[in-house]
């Protein structure tokens, strides 16, 4: 390899040293001033061209989008901005780039309009500065668990079990779709299907982790999960990745402790590693919130809020007082809610917890022990309350800005009552005997959580849209690249 990164170049005091660079254009000024880009940076390098002793043919190629090679001295740069900069001697085209067609233009686009052009969005600083946090979080998640040796599981995408119910399913079939096969009840005949049942993609790895915590202690899965839900919001996605640890002998406190340090951990691991990025996105928000009313706009800067995160416990609340301060709050009492808090039982939406978090407790929360029917058939039961209530020992990480970060329990290991719980909600048993099979041979108490990645990198990146944190977003009706 011939050339020098950018990254390391920008850090360089080696003046006067001869340098390659290679990257793409984002400007040329005055027929001299190339600022180039080779994604090892959010910032550019300058290079100057000697205009006079350059070739017309190449000075009408340097153009935005095109890629070049500039071989010149490092030296000192007297323009403000940077340190260094290349006084180039040569200059080369590796690849052409019309000016007329190219479509990201140096000027601000909108991020709606980058979404149309998401091939080639990650070529601005917004979006390098977002997926090199997205990198940074994943790295730092698998360090987190493997410093603590649990075990990275891969739980299947194509799952035969539909029992999780966590979303609506993509189904997963080769049958020809205008002439299905059908049995004598005129149904769907999936024995000819390419598995020879019928077949989803997961919507969560939970249920084969659970087996692998039974056999390793503590694992995690860290994975693409897909949810056919309707719900066209800035939080939802139909293809997400989700990270799933599941440890056995852990009980619900355990579980708590667990995903608060692990998300501490990775935004404290993305500040550190990622300064610059964080700090181009910090002001990125800034510029954002200036077209929003004063009253709208954050009180906390970017990294301010990452820092109270890391500063702040976690506030653990139950679900039985969350709804009594629901019910109180001033937007209930006034109806200023969509859906009032009347009742225990009720379903949170996102701006009960919202109103949680950021109007009353103005930290995360942890929200434990819901009320049984609304959460899934796997969580363990607590013991009814005094007034007959059956709450089971779920917890749900509620953050500013996100709602919903982290879901999970501790897990129903009595076989009988696990058993009762899915009769009541109409899970067949037979289709189940493998996940039951754990609560037959040497069942523990034992607890996990899912962790929505994309949720966790909207808020560590301050971006306001979760399809701006996933490289080709999936929602409804959009499917594009
Ligand atoms: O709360 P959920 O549905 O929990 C589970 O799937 C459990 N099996 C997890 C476990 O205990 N192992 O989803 C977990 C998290 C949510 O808290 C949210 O952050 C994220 O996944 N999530 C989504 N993220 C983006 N788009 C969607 N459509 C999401 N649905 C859930
Ligand atoms: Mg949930």
């Amino acid at each position: 390899m011939e050339h020098t990164r950018i990254k390391e170049l920008l850090q360089s005091e080696e003046y006067g040293k001869e340098v390659i660079v290679k990257g793409w254009v984002r400007t040329f000024r005055n027929n001299q001033f190339i600022a180039i880009n080779d994604g090892s940076s959010i910032n550019n390098i300058q290079a100057v061209v000697d205009f006079e002793n350059t070739p017309d043919e190449i000075l009408k190629r340097i153009t935005t989008g095109a890629a070049v090679r500039v071989k010149g001295q490092l030296v000192e740069s007297l323009g403000k901005g940077q340190k260094v900069e290349v006084k180039a001697t040569e200059v080369s085209i590796i690849g052409d780039s019309d000016p007329e067609k190219y479509p990201l233009q140096p000027k601000k686009h909108s991020l709606e309009f980058l979404r149309e052009i998401a091939h080639l969005r990650m070529r601005t600083g917004t979006f390098n500065a977002v997926f090199k946090v997205r990198n940074a979080l994943a790295f730092a998640v698998h360090k987190f668990f493997q410093d603590r040796a649990f075990v990275y599981w891969h739980s299947p995408i194509i799952t035969g079990s539909d029992a999780e119910g966590a979303g609506e399913m993509f189904r997963v079939t080769t049958l020809d779709l205008d002439s299905l096969p059908r049995n004598e009840q005129g149904e769907i005949d999936y024995k000819e299907d390419f598995f020879g049942k019928s077949t989803n993609l997961t919507v969560s790895g939970q249920l084969e982790g659970e087996l692998a915590a039974l056999a390793f202690g503590n694992i995690y899965t860290f994975g693409p999960t897909f949810r056919a839900e309707n719900s066209n919001t800035t939080r939802h996605l139909a293809e997400f990745w989700m990270i799933e640890p599941e440890m056995a002998f852990y009980e619900i406190e355990d579980n708590m402790d667990l995903a608060e340090a692990l998300l501490k951990y990775v935004i404290r691991y993305a500040l550190e590693t990622c300064p610059e990025e964080i700090e181009f996105l910090k002001n990125r928000l800034l510029e954002e919130e200036k077209s929003k009313p004063q009253n709208e706009r954050s009180e906390l800067n970017l990294i301010e809020k990452l820092n109270f995160i890391l500063d702040n416990d976690f506030e653990r609340v139950t679900y039985t007082d969350a709804i009594e301060i629901l019910k109180r709050s001033k937007p209930n009492q006034k109806k200023q809610f969509k859906y009032l808090i009347e009742e225990w039982g009720a379903d949170l939406q996102s701006e009960h917890e919202r109103y949680l978090v950021e109007k009353h407790f103005k930290k995360p929360v942890i929200l434990t022990d819901y009320p049984r029917e609304i959460k899934s058939f796997y969580m363990k039961q607590n013991e009814p309350d005094a007034q007959g209530r059956q709450t089971v020992k779920a917890m749900d990480i509620l953050f500013p800005g996100i709602g919903e970060m982290v879901g999970g329990s501790q897990r129903e290991e009595n076989l009988e009552k696990l058993l009762a719980r899915m009769a009541e909600v109409g899970i067949p048993a037979e289709e189940m005997e493998w996940f039951l099979d754990t609560r037959r041979f040497g069942s523990v108490p034992h607890s996990g959580f899912g962790v929505g990645f994309e949720r966790l990198v909207l808020f560590t990146t301050g971006m306001t849209n979760i399809r701006d944190v996933i490289p080709f977003p999936r929602t409804p009706k959009n499917a594009e690249f």
